[in-house]
């Protein structure tokens, strides 16, 4: 049985006193999630610390949005694998399409990313999806299957263990427009069946893929139904407590 996840990405909202409330929120509505439901939430880089710390002992886990290409050294202004590990983060959202898009983030830069990552003991949440002109151009499938060729083709079946996608289309990201069921659904499978061709159905079969995008609690339900949707990754709905958890509770 694959793991589901529900994770919430806070991107830069939130001060650390408002990040440490609302983990605490989190926490204490947790325990309505049930067991088979693992929850992630991913604050800002200066939140970490505080923020591990109220997860201690708690089902919540503990992400970073990001991390540096690099293992340490003259890079000002980034953050290295061994450094989130001993804030206390467990995984890392990687190749946001925020990232993609006002960073430069490029498929070569993910790669050396997810490499350190996993050798540096962090999960892996990556994220893949097509933009507006790419979906009305009839381009999504290929986009999606070349984002993840590019960047999980350079991995093996046992790092894939470690690694979360999470199909996120531009046009649905902050928008309010989420992707109906079965247009995510159907990138899903895609994704399902691209993995299979290079690792195997079984490794396929067993690798959670998460839907990102206008996800909420009024639609978390009708998306987690279908059946290679594993879970969500949150961006507004997140920083609200009751809003996540009631995601979580869709499934
Ligand atoms: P959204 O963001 O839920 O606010 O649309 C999702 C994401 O970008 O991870």
């Amino acid at each position: 049985m694959r793991k589901k996840i529900v994770a919430g990405n806070w991107k830069m909202n939130t001060t650390v006193s408002e990040g440490v409330a609302l983990a605490k929120a989190v926490v204490e509505k947790a325990g309505e999630v049930g067991k088979g439901v693992g929850l992630i939430v991913a604050p800002p880089f200066t939140h970490l610390v505080s923020v591990a710390e109220v997860l201690k002992g708690s089902k919540v886990a503990l992400s970073a949005q990001n991390c540096a290409d690099h293992v340490k050294g003259a890079y000002t202004g980034e953050v290295a694998v061994d450094m989130l590990k001993d804030a206390g983060c467990s995984w890392t959202i990687l190749g946001h399409s925020e990232r993609r898009q006002y960073y430069g983030e490029t498929d070569e830069k993910l790669v050396e990313k997810v490499k350190l990552a996993l050798e540096g003991g962090l999960g892996v949440i990556l994220c893949v999806g097509e933009n507006l002109d790419e979906r009305e151009a009839g381009r999504h499938f290929d986009v999606v299957k070349q984002q993840v060729k590019a960047v999980l083709y350079n991995f093996s079946a046992e790092d894939m263990k470690n690694i979360v996608i999470a199909y996120e289309p531009v046009w649905a990201i902050g928008t309010g427009k989420t992707a109906t069921a079965a247009q995510a659904e159907e990138i899903h499978a895609l994704i399902r069946k691209t993995l299979a061709e290079k690792f195997g159905a079984e490794l396929a079969e067993e690798t959670t893929i998460l839907y990102g995008g206008s996800c909420k609690p009024s639609n978390a339900k009708e998306l987690f139904a279908e059946k290679d949707i594993d879970g969500g990754l949150i961006g507004g709905a997140s920083l609200k407590a009751e809003d996540f958890i009631g995601i979580a509770l869709a499934f």
